[in-house]
C-alpha cells in the first residue's frame, strides 16, 4: 500500500484563476524521510501548490491524500493536525511578538482552540505545561541558531533570521510534513549551508520537507527527489543528477536562471 511509503500523494490537483490553471493536473508523490524539492521559473505555480496541499486554497479538481486521507479543500488547521505544516514565501510572523512567542504560538496553532484552550485542556498543572512549552520553544530557537534572540521582536530581526524563526515556529507544531516555501532566499552562502544542513538533520529525525526553492545549488545538494514545473505543469522529476540533464528543464530554465 502507497500510504505507507508515501506520506503525500497529489492526485491529477488543478487549480484555475479566471481562465487561467496556475496548477494544471499534478501529480507528486512525495516519500517518507525525504528532501523532495518542486522548482520551476516565476509563476510556475510552485506557491499555488503549497496553498492547495495546506488547505489555504480550495483546489478546482484533484485528491490530495495525507497518510491516505484525502484532503483537498479542507481547512488548514484539519491539515495542519495531520502533521502538514508551512512557511510562507513572504514571512508572515507576529512582528511585535518576541522571537519565543512566535515559537509558542506556532505550538498550539495544530489545536484548533488555541494556546490557552490547549492548557486548560491539560488537568492538573497548566504552569508546569507552560514552562515545558518554553523550554521546547528554546530548544527549537537553538536548533536554527537563534537561541541568543530569543527575546527580540520578530519585526526587529534580519530577514534571514525572520526566515528561520518561520522555521522554529512550524517545527512546534511537531509536523511530519514540513513545507518550506523558498526557505532561503534573502539568505547568504554561510546561512544557505547551515539551513541545508538543518534540513538534512530534520529529515534524518523523520520529518519529510517539501521545499520550495530558486537556489539550484541547495536544491542539487540535498534533495533526495526534485520535481520541475512550468505553467502549472509538471515537466520532469528525478533525482538532481537526471532533471540538470533533462533538456525540457533547460528549456524551462533558459534565460531566467542557471542551473548549476
Ligand atoms: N490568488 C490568485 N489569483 C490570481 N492568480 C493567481 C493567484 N495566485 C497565483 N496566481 C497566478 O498563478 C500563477 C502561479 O503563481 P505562483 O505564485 O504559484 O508561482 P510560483 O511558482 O510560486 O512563482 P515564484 O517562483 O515567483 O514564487 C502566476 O501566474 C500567478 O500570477
Ligand atoms: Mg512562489
Amino acid at each position: 500500500m502507497t500510504a505507507v511509503a508515501t506520506i503525500l500523494e497529489v492526485e491529477n490537483l488543478s487549480r484555475r484563476f479566471g481562465g487561467y490553471f496556475a496548477v494544471a493536473e499534478m501529480n507528486i508523490s512525495v516519500k517518507r524521510n525525504s528532501i523532495h524539492a518542486v522548482i520551476g521559473p516565476n509563476g510556475a505555480g510552485k506557491t499555488t501548490l503549497f496553498n492547495l496541499i495546506t488547505g489555504v486554497l480550495p483546489p478546482t479538481e484533484g485528491r490530495i491524500l495525507v497518510g491516505g486521507t484525502d484532503v483537498a479543500g479542507a481547512r488548514p488547521d484539519r491539515i495542519a493536525r495531520l502533521g502538514v505544516v508551512r512557511t510562507f514565501q513572504g514571512v508572515r510572523l507576529f512582528p511585535s511578538m518576541t522571537a519565543l512567542e512566535n515559537v509558542l504560538v506556532g505550538r498550539f496553532c495544530r489545536t484548533s482552540g488555541g494556546y490557552l484552550a490547549a492548557l486548560a485542556r491539560i488537568p492538573g498543572r497548566p504552569s508546569a505545561t507552560e514552562s515545558g512549552a518554553r523550554r521546547r520553544a528554546k530548544e527549537l530557537l537553538d536548533r536554527v541558531g537563534l537561541a541568543a534572540r530569543a527575546n527580540m521582536l520578530a519585526s526587529e530581526l534580519a530577514l534571514a533570521d525572520q526566515r528561520r524563526l518561520e522555521i522554529a515556529r512550524a517545527l512546534a507544531a511537531d509536523p511530519q510534513l514540513l513545507l518550506l516555501d523558498e526557505p532561503v532566499a534573502g539568505m547568504n552562502p554561510v546561512e544557505v549551508h547551515e539551513a541545508g544542513e538543518l534540513f538534512k538533520t530534520l529529515r534524518d529525525e523523520g520529518t519529510t520537507i517539501l521545499l520550495t526553492e530558486h537556489h539550484m545549488s541547495l536544491v542539487m545538494a540535498i534533495s533526495d527527489c526534485v520535481t520541475v514545473m512550468n505553467y502549472g505543469r509538471k515537466i520532469a522529476e528525478g533525482s538532481p543528477e537526471e532533471v540538470k540533464r533533462n533538456p525540457e528543464v533547460l528549456t524551462a530554465y533558459l534565460g531566467s536562471e542557471v542551473m548549476t
